[in-house]
């Protein structure tokens, strides 16, 4: 049985107890997370009734003690109300913006018998890893399958699940503490994503479908194998089935999750071969579904968890076409695949809705920096600049890094290491919109391209105007139509070209009043 918020609501609302931390977690805790000289700061997640947080403040810690139960935490203050040194915050780790944690991070990290009941366990392990200080430590204290019943298996970890929470940090150490285990991990998130296969196929030939769906907050959904790899949703097509029929099948067949067709555009055909076989492989962007994620098919997957683009470049071993796929929607997101042959379709793809509460509350954020700083004083600017989703132009990036407001972020590089490409400082950019004075409906050339500082424009000139952006480099034309078609107003057309040419004639929109203006 899977435990939701109702559930814990009403076993603390019952007064029901936990497990009373134990002798020698107190004595494993005490000998390799001792609080840093001066004192440190600690976050315990999942925190209950917040025995554990309590301890940690014993231990020298200033603690924030997380729960997303309101009940957990009212019987957390009554218990330990008197102690001085912790923060009870009601926060659901998994989909809240954790915009009341520490911004600074942590010195400790504790996930104490919560770890098996979260859903997408990499994501928030990652998200978890990226708040730890330099020489932090993440704790997971947890039970072991062959400790409790099969009915309780929920609640527990098995040997390949540890295996995976383990994976990808520099450092993981495992001590017993009477039945449970007690993992250490130290140095997140130093585990390259690798493309690697399956066994040989057999047959002739495989052609099949990759299916990339993303959630209300823009994540993307990924499955655990049972052969210990992350893939997509995919599949072979069978008998005369569409790569489209064949995407939406193997979707509904995996994960539960229902999409029709219309829904589903081939974005990028994959050619390569697996053991000597060749291979096709349609990468298919599926814009909407319906459903709740589930596991049918638990002989092939072990669970599926929805994941932070910014992440994917760590996630370890990835099946080859999914990564290759997750490459062909957001070039960029895993760097140093191997070559692939990759045909880009010139299908059109409907933008794709989603973005964490934190992208929202960051974006507010930088248009208030800017604006405040005087350098978008038009209207127009200004919602451009809280409206035009900055992160979606830079995947990789964590959302801070992608809105800190005074910062460029580089995009591309030469053999050299030069930066080539960047999406400039976001007051820079309006700085240089401001300057163009542009109208509503104004036809505008950019050179120099990367989507978000076209997107920019595009919302300025408004729904009668339109953006030609053209660059140099093929992969930074190749990454901005992606982004556009992704999160873009469909206004921004991407095109090859060398600015010192000028103009693409023939795109220049005619028959109406336009001016051109020559952006960067
Ligand atoms: C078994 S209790 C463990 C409590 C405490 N760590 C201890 O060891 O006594 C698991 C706790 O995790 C909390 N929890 C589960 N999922 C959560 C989530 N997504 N965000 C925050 N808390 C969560 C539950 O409310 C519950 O208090």
């Amino acid at each position: 049985m899977a435990y939701v918020l109702e559930d814990w609501e009403q076993h603390y609302a019952d007064g029901r107890g936990l497990r009373p931390l134990g002798d020698c977690e107190r004595a494993l805790l005490a000998e390799h997370v001792p609080a840093p000289e001066g004192g440190g700061r600690a976050l315990d997640v999942g925190c209950g009734t917040g025995e554990l947080a309590a301890h940690l403040v014993g231990l020298g810690y200033a603690v924030d003690g997380v729960d997303f139960a309101a009940s957990a935490l009212e019987r957390a203050r009554a218990e330990h109300g008197r102690i001085e040194g912790v923060r009870w915050l009601r926060l659901d780790i998994e989909r809240d913006d954790p915009m009341y944690l520490g911004e600074d991070g942590y010195d400790l990290i504790t996930l104490r018998l919560m770890y098996p009941f979260l859903g997408n366990r990499t994501r928030v392990l990652h998200a978890l890893g990226e708040r730890l200080r330099p020489g932090g430590a993440l704790v997971v204290i947890t039970l072991m399958v062959e400790q409790i019943p099969a009915t309780r298996r929920a609640i527990a970890l098995d040997e390949e699940e540890i295996g995976l929470l383990t994976a990808g940090w520099e450092t993981a150490e495992r001590w017993a503490a009477d039945d449970l285990a007690v993992l250490v991990l130290r140095g997140p998130c130093h585990s390259d994503t690798r493309a690697v296969e399956k066994d040989p196929p057999t047959g002739h030939a495989l052609t099949g479908a990759v299916v990339v769906v993303t959630d209300d907050a823009g994540r993307v959904l990924l499955g655990r194998s049972r052969r210990n790899m992350w893939e997509l949703p995919a599949g072979k097509t069978s008998g005369s089935e569409s790569f489209e029929e064949a995407a939406v099948r193997e979707l509904a067949e995996e994960t539960g999750l229902t999409a029709g067709t219309a829904d589903a555009t081939v974005v990028t055909m994959l050619s390569d071969d697996s053991h000597g076989v060749p291979r096709l492989t349609a990468v298919i962007r599926v814009s909407a579904w319906t459903g709740t994620l589930a596991n049918p098919e638990a002989r092939l997957f072990d669970r599926w968890e929805w994941h932070d683009l910014h992440a994917l470049a760590c996630l370890g071993e990835v099946f080859a076409p999914a990564a290759q796929a997750l490459n062909a929607i957001w070039p960029g997101v895993i760097p140093d695949l191997p070559a692939v042959h990759a045909y880009p379709t010139a299908a059109t793809q409907p933008p794709v809705p989603g973005e964490p509460a934190k992208a929202v509350r960051l974006r507010r954020q930088m248009a208030d920096a800017v604006i405040a700083a005087g350098w978008a004083p038009s209207p127009a600017v200004q919602d451009a600049l809280r409206t035009v989703p900055r992160h979606r132009f830079a995947p990789e990036k964590d959302l801070a890094t992608a809105y800190d407001d005074d910062l460029a972020i580089v995009t591309r590089w030469d053999g050299s290491g030069r930066a080539t490409s960047s999406v400039s400082a976001a007051w820079l950019q309006a700085d240089m919109i401001e300057k163009l004075r542009l109208e509503p409906g104004a036809a505008v050339l950019e050179v120099g391209s990367g989507g978000y500082n076209a997107e920019l424009i595009a919302h300025v000139v408004g729904e009668g105007g339109q953006v030609v952006t053209i660059d140099i480099d093929p992969y930074v034309v190749h990454r901005t139509r992606r982004f556009t078609a992704e999160a873009g107003s469909g206004r921004v057309l991407a095109l090859r070209g060398d600015g010192a040419l000028g103009a693409p004639a023939r795109h220049v929109p005619r028959g109406r009043a336009t001016r051109l203006s020559t952006a960067w």
